[in-house]
This record gives structure tokens, C-alpha cells and sequence, in this order.
């Protein structure tokens, strides 16, 4: 066991965030656990949901960004700090990491939640900023970080429009040749099993580690093949192939965040390496597949 009973969460109204706080009040009463929401004082989104956030048993800390000895406050007696903030909050996950060090909170989980990937290419080397803090944390502060990594929210990913799957119109584009793996976990298995190993393993199997997790494995392919059996009739499938996408990303001069993604998505490198997956550190863990959220 972690033993860490303060938990407290930054982002906490976003996908990730509203999921792991979910999670983190679900098993409260059973660990005793004490929920801080750490949101921004001036247009927070948590600070309009205090009240209901309140009943249902967290904290809310508003903050203001700008002035670190509110974030200190917040953070003191917390012993892990589970960053779920979206892109626009990633520059301020180093403060995140430096008020934390301060408040000497035990553990900092920095937000991925993403792709498993080493290196960035195309457009994407602007997501280096997710690193930074694991540097910061490890390098400057001593202060120990984990994070997941968990491949392509299907929930999000396929309905969401750019992906043009677009699976309930019965007419798919499928970048690449459709034929590559991409690891897949839901948004609320994301955050059971974070929580689960967050509460549930000792400080020096957390310390500084990246969690690979997968809830299933599957082509562009198989998920259109999945829906098509769970809703039979015609459908049709047309292919943008990756030179396409690559134009693009080329034309935008590396703008072209969404493309660059979409390349390593056809490409099959939101993949993790079956051989590297720490799924089984929650063996009860029993995810849900690509299908059933279809
Ligand atoms: N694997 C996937 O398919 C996938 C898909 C989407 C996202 N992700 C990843 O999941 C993580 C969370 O993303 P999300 O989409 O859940 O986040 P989000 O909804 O964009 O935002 C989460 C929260 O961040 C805080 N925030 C936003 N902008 C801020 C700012 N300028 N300053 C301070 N706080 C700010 C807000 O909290 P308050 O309003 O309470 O302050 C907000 O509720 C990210 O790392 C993202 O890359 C992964």
C-alpha cells in the first residue's frame, strides 16, 4: 500500500480529470481517503461546482496560477498530486512540480494519459512539453513523478469529428491502410487503474515510473468491422492514405498538431510493446473493449 490517504487533483472538470475524481470519491469511504480539487480561483471550472463537488465529498482549493503560495497552501499535508490538466495548462505543470517539491508532497502524477510514444516526429515536437516536468521533478527537486500512458480514448477518439470515423454516418475514412494495432483504455479504466495503483502499491514501485496500460488492441480496421457487426448494413470505408496526411502536416509548416497525430496513429505507433504492459500490477483490473463503447 501507498498508504497515502491526501490525494488531490489539478484539472479536475477536464475528461481525464472529472474521471479520476470520480474514481478517487468512489473508493473514499473504503480508504478513508481526504479529495482536494485544486482549480483556478478566476474561471475555474470547479469553482462553479463547489457546491455539488462539496457534497459529494471533496475539496475544492481555488488557486491562482500566478500566485504560488496560494498553490503551496493547497498542496500542504497532500501526498499525491494527480495533474490532469489539458494542453492550454501544460506550461504549468513545471509550478505544479515546484509548489509540490515545497509543500513536500510525496508523489507527482504528471498528465499524459496519452500515446506511448519515445520520440517525437513531425509536428509533434511541441509535446516535449509533457516531459519537462518529469525532468524538473527528478533532476531539481527530488520530488518522485509517475504517469500513464495508455494509448487512444475510443470513447473520445472515435466520435470525435476530425477523426472523420464518423461511424455513426455509415461512411469511414480510415488514415494509412487501416491495418496497424493502436492501444486502446477508456477514460474511466484509465482512472480505476490509476487510482487502484496509486492507493494500492508502495511509494518505491510508484517512484519515477511510466505506466503502460491497455484495455484493448485494435486496427482502425477491426473497430469499423466491430461496429458493422454490432449494427449490421451497408457501410463505407475510403482511405487517406499517410503520404496524404504528411502533405498536409508539410504544407502547415509542423501547425498541423491533429495530422501529425492522426500519422502516428495510422501508423500504429500508439502501440504499446505487448511485452512492456504493467496491466497486470491491477490484476482484478478488467477493462472494457473497443466494442462495447461503439
Ligand atoms: N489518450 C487520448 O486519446 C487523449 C485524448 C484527450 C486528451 N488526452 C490527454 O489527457 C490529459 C487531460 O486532457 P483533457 O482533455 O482531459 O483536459 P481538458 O478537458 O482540456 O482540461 C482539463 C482541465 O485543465 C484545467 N485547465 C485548462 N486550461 C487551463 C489553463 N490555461 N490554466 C490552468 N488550468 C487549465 C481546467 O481545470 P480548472 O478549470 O478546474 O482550473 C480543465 O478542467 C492531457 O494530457 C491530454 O493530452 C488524451
Amino acid at each position: 500500500m501507498s498508504g497515502f490517504k491526501v490525494f488531490a487533483v489539478a484539472g479536475a472538470t477536464g475528461k481525464v480529470g472529472k474521471a479520476i475524481v470520480d474514481e478517487l470519491l468512489r473508493v473514499q469511504p473504503e480508504l478513508g481517503l481526504e479529495v482536494r480539487i485544486i482549480t483556478r480561483k478566476e474561471g475555474g471550472n470547479a469553482v462553479k461546482d463547489t457546491e455539488e463537488l462539496e457534497k459529494r465529498g471533496a475539496k475544492v482549493y481555488p488557486v491562482d496560477y500566478d500566485q504560488k503560495p496560494t498553490v503551496v497552501q493547497a498542496l500542504k499535508g497532500v501526498d499525491c498530486l494527480i495533474s490532469c490538466f489539458g494542453a492550454t495548462g501544460f506550461g504549468l505543470q513545471p509550478l505544479l512540480v515546484k509548489t509540490a517539491a515545497i509543500a513536500k508532497v510525496k508523489l507527482y502524477v504528471s498528465s499524459h494519459w496519452g500515446a506511448p510514444m519515445d520520440e517525437y516526429r513531425y509536428g509533434l515536437t511541441h509535446m516535449k512539453i509533457k516531459d519537462e516536468p518529469m525532468r524538473l521533478a527528478q533532476e531539481v527537486f527530488h520530488l518522485p513523478w509517475a504517469l500513464f500512458r495508455v494509448g487512444i480514448f475510443p470513447e473520445f477518439a472515435i466520435k470525435f469529428p476530425l477523426t472523420e470515423l464518423n461511424l455513426h454516418t455509415r461512411k469511414a475514412v480510415i488514415y494509412g491502410t487501416g491495418e496497424t494495432p493502436n492501444s486502446w483504455t477508456t477514460i474511466p479504466d484509465t482512472a480505476r487503474y490509476a487510482v487502484y495503483v496509486l492507493t494500492h502499491l508502495p511509494l518505491s514501485q510508484l517512484k519515477n515510473r511510466e505506466f503502460n496500460i491497455e484495455g484493448d488492441r485494435k486496427t482502425f480496421t477491426e473497430v469499423v468491422k466491430e461496429y458493422v457487426g454490432k449494427y449490421p448494413g451497408e457501410f463505407q470505408v475510403t482511405y487517406k492514405p499517410v503520404e496524404v496526411l504528411e502533405e498536409m502536416v508539410k504544407k502547415s509548416e509542423g501547425k498541423d498538431f491533429f495530422h501529425a497525430l492522426m500519422i502516428e496513429y495510422a501508423t500504429g505507433r500508439v502501440a504499446h510493446d505487448p511485452a512492456k504492459l504493467d496491466n497486470k500490477e491491477f490484476p482484478e483490473w478488467n477493462p472494457k473493449k473497443v466494442v462495447d463503447t461503439l
